[in-house]
């Protein structure tokens, strides 16, 4: 075997190392992510302030051992900061920002629901490497939908309406005149009803193949009071109803499709003659070696477990995957019948383009 000859280089070896020994401390941590965010560990710890393991425990009901065990692995992460003079633990309002605050615009709380769902699918996604078969959206572990939507409403609360919308062409007025807006493969409807929230004047539809998902839009709309003007219907991108709309939206989704070019193509039948399709696709550059970065890294993982596979569950199976980047983008919209084609703008997490019939 070619190991048993190869010169091992000892400085290289340990730096190897020392970079595998803090990924497997991540990934061993992954499911701690999860507990804390569920039980609502990081949200006590940093509204009260700096606090033993057993008033951590008293304030969130839980068992102190446990609760001392998941401190000390916070604490040797980085996540949260221990004291030794006073015993205390507390976050600093960084940390606080990523693991505590909904709202902020970099949580990272949904990460553990995410993860967990991966796993929890592996021997479908194992079987699936070996079949050339897909799992599709609608069949996964149900974390997957909620981590989904709480993961990605952090961009869209913080760049949707004051970053996105305003980069396309004319249709901030369109919007705030009264337009109308197809949300396609919408999940529960987190990006459409920010938009309708800002835009009262506009009617809201948002389409999405997993009735479930649809569900939760639907309860989600009714809880706000927007039912009257945002309306969820469960349907494929390629079967929504012609509306004339003003504005179509795919956010993170068009990848996750089989047919990308027949969704795009159905979905311009659909539209007012100079309306615009915004798509909302994870940052990528067009070769692989330039994903070679953190960014990268993450959605190739998500590509390969969640959205290749969803795919491939479609017909045509052309699995895109969540690093497709502009240029294979911007040939799946001229296939499709669009004629104008641009990055409107873009975040670290995200490529926003704008295609016009
Ligand atoms: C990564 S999720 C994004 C959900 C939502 N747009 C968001 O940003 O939170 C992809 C969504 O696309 C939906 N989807 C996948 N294929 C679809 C298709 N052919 N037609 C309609 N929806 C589809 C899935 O059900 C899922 O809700």
């Amino acid at each position: 075997m070619a190991l048993q000859n190869a010169t091992i280089d000892p400085d290289k070896l340990n730096a190897f190392m020392g970079k595998m020994l803090s990924d497997v401390g991540a990934a061993m941590n992954a499911s701690l992510l999860l507990i804390g965010d569920k039980l609502g560990l990081y949200k006590a710890l940093a509204e009260a302030g700096p606090m033993t393991s057993q008033q951590l425990a008293e304030k969130t009901g839980t068992s102190e051992r446990y609760i001392r065990e998941w401190l000390a692995a916070q604490a040797a992460s980085d996540y949260v900061v221990y004291d030794p003079g006073t015993g205390h633990f507390s976050m600093q309002p960084e940390q606080a920002a990523v693991f505590a605050d909904e709202d902020s615009p970099v949580f990272l709380g949904a990460v553990g629901d995410l993860v967990a769902a991966t796993l929890r699918d592996e021997p479908a996604i194992s079987d699936a490497f070996r079949t050339g078969k897909g799992v599709g959206w609608d069949k996964r572990d149900k974390c997957l939908f909620c981590g989904t939507a709480r993961f990605f409403r952090t961009a869209y609360r913080h760049h949707l309406v004051q970053e996105w919308l305003p980069a396309l062409e004319g249709v901030m007025e369109k919007l705030e005149q009264g337009a109308t807006v197809a949300d396609i493969g919408c999940g529960h409807g987190v990006s459409t009803m920010i938009m309708a929230r800002a835009f009262p004047n506009s009617r809201f539809y948002g389409f999405d193949y997993h009735p479930g998902s649809i569900d939760d839009a639907r309860s989600a709309a009714e809880a706000a009071g927007m039912a009257d003007r945002v309306t969820f219907e469960v349907s494929t991108a390629k079967t929504v109803p012609a509306r004339g709309y003003d504005l179509v939206c795919f956010f993170d989704c068009l990848h996750d499709m089989g047919d990308p070019v027949g969704a795009m193509r159905h979905v311009r039948s659909t539209m007012a003659p100079e309306g615009t399709c915004m798509l909302v696709e994870p940052f990528a550059n067009d070769r692989l070696e330039d994903n070679f970065n953190p960014v990268g890294r993450v959605y190739y993982a998500a590509s390969t477990v969640i959205c290749t596979p969803a795919s491939l569950d479609q017909e045509v199976g052309l699995a895109l995957g969540a690093q497709a980047g502009e240029a294979r983008l911007r040939k799946v919209a001229n296939e499709a019948g669009f004629t104008r084609f641009r990055r409107a703008t873009e975040t670290p997490f995200n490529l926003i383009l704008e295609a016009r019939p």
